[in-house]
């Protein structure tokens, strides 16, 4: 089945709710769409293709939207298999089709597909080049590492369209979680589950993107996963803009604890009632890393605590920084709480690896408990629930 999105193109995407982990790590309990478009005009394009996962259903959407029409394009916006896993028979089916893609998106056809022919196939397009398909033109902007090197995204300059790749995706399908923008329910968790983890290293390179698309009268955002935007733009934009900036979404603090026996976990509670309202706990030991990894880019104020383990830290919230690290966590106020049965190791770790970070400020004093949290950790745990409340 296609779906209409207004008279001259057509959605030929595909939900996924099969699938446990997307890029086999991130959870998604409501799957995932890969979205897929086809533009009728003069000559018709098809906007990528989607994961080999769901290739009959798109292959079927695609024939029934085609209405026996042939495409004359298929444009690449990226190159990840998700989405490219269905050129080689796409070329093979519609051999009179050239293939759009960046100059790093083109060498990757052959890489992928080492049986294809692909000479004479192919059209490399680099930054503000325009293709006509007749009444519609489109004009590509380069996105490198808005996820890979080779991503590009295109701008239907006749519609407002921005065909966006990767970028302003989500997880979840879009038959239970809305097609739209404005029908979506959990765009600011899922959406940003999505970002932190999939583009969150790349700030830099999404605000050059955000720069070149400023430039443009966005009027309907067509990403690669999620709903189609087309009520607020606007709104998603300057998400984006915040996020891809490092800057905090979120007022209050962010406790994330890391325990063996329960003592930790059962000070960082407590910690969490003298922070006050603002307080969320999140546990790492149970909590799947993308989500924490996302709620600690949403907050600017995180306390770290975590028992000590085998002279070092223990492995949950080992984990939990140096995915954080990983996706070039930054600017954030931190607080740190350890414990420690015999020689409490934990809070040196953990400074250790907030010291690679970039601009990690360290709040108040490291509060040491000592297997339990008694009465006198009470005073020094208020003076850090204070210190990082004042910020
Ligand atoms: C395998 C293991 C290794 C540990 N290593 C250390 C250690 O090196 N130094 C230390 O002070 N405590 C160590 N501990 C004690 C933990 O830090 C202890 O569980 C903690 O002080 C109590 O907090 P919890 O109830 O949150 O686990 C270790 C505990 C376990 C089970
Ligand atoms: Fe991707
Ligand atoms: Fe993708």
């Amino acid at each position: 089945m296609f779906r209409t999105i207004n008279t001259d193109i057509r959605y030929i995407g595909t939900d996924d709710i099969d699938i446990t982990l997307f890029e086999n790590q991130y959870p998604v309990p409501q799957g995932i769409s890969y979205n897929s478009y086809v533009i009728f005009d003069e000559k018709v394009a098809v906007m990528d293709t989607v994961d080999c996962r769901k290739g009959e259903e798109w292959k079927n959407n695609l024939r029934e939207a085609l209405e026996g029409r042939a495409p004359d394009y298929l444009v690449v916006h990226h190159m990840e298999p998700d989405h490219s896993s269905l050129i080689a028979w796409f070329a093979a089916e519609f051999p009179d089709s050239t293939i759009v893609a960046s100059a790093k998106g083109v060498p990757m056809l052959s890489q992928f597909f080492e049986d294809v022919d692909f000479s004479g196939r192919t059209l490399a397009v680099k930054e503000g080049d325009t293709l006509s398909l007749g009444r519609h033109e489109l004009k590509f902007v380069m996105a490198p590492m808005v996820h890979w090197p080779e991503v590009m995204v295109s701008y239907d300059q006749t519609e407002g369209i921005l065909f966006s790749a990767d970028a302003f995706g989500k997880f979840g399908n879009l038959a239970e979680c809305g097609f739209y923008d404005d029908e979506d329910k959990d765009w600011e968790t899922e959406g940003a589950r999505y970002y932190f983890n999939i583009c969150g290293k790349y700030g830099v390179q999404v605000q050059m993107l955000l720069k070149k698309a400023a430039a443009l009268d966005i009027r309907t955002i067509c990403p690669l996963h999620g709903p189609v935007i087309r009520k607020d733009p606007a709104r998603f934009v300057g998400l984006y803009d915040r996020w891809s900036l490092y800057s905090p979404t979120k007022e209050g603090v962010l406790i994330a604890h890391a325990s063996i026996h329960g003592g930790t976990a059962d000070a960082a509670r407590r910690f969490a009632g003298m922070v006050g309202e603002g307080a969320r706990l999140v546990d790492l030991t149970t909590t799947d890393p993308s989500e924490a990894v996302s709620l600690a880019f949403l907050y600017g104020k995180v306390v770290l605590a975590a028992s000590s383990y085998d002279a070092g830290l223990f492995p949950p919230m080992y984990e939990f920084l140096h995915h954080l690290q990983d996706k070039n966590w930054q600017k954030r106020s931190v607080g740190i709480i350890e414990n420690g049965s015999w020689g409490p190791t934990a809070a040196r770790v953990m400074k250790e690896l907030l010291s690679q970070m970039k601009d990690i400020s360290l709040v108040g004093d490291v509060v040491t408990i000592k297997s339990r949290m008694k009465a006198t950790d009470v005073p020094p745990m208020q003076e850090l629930a204070h210190a990082i409340n004042s910020i």
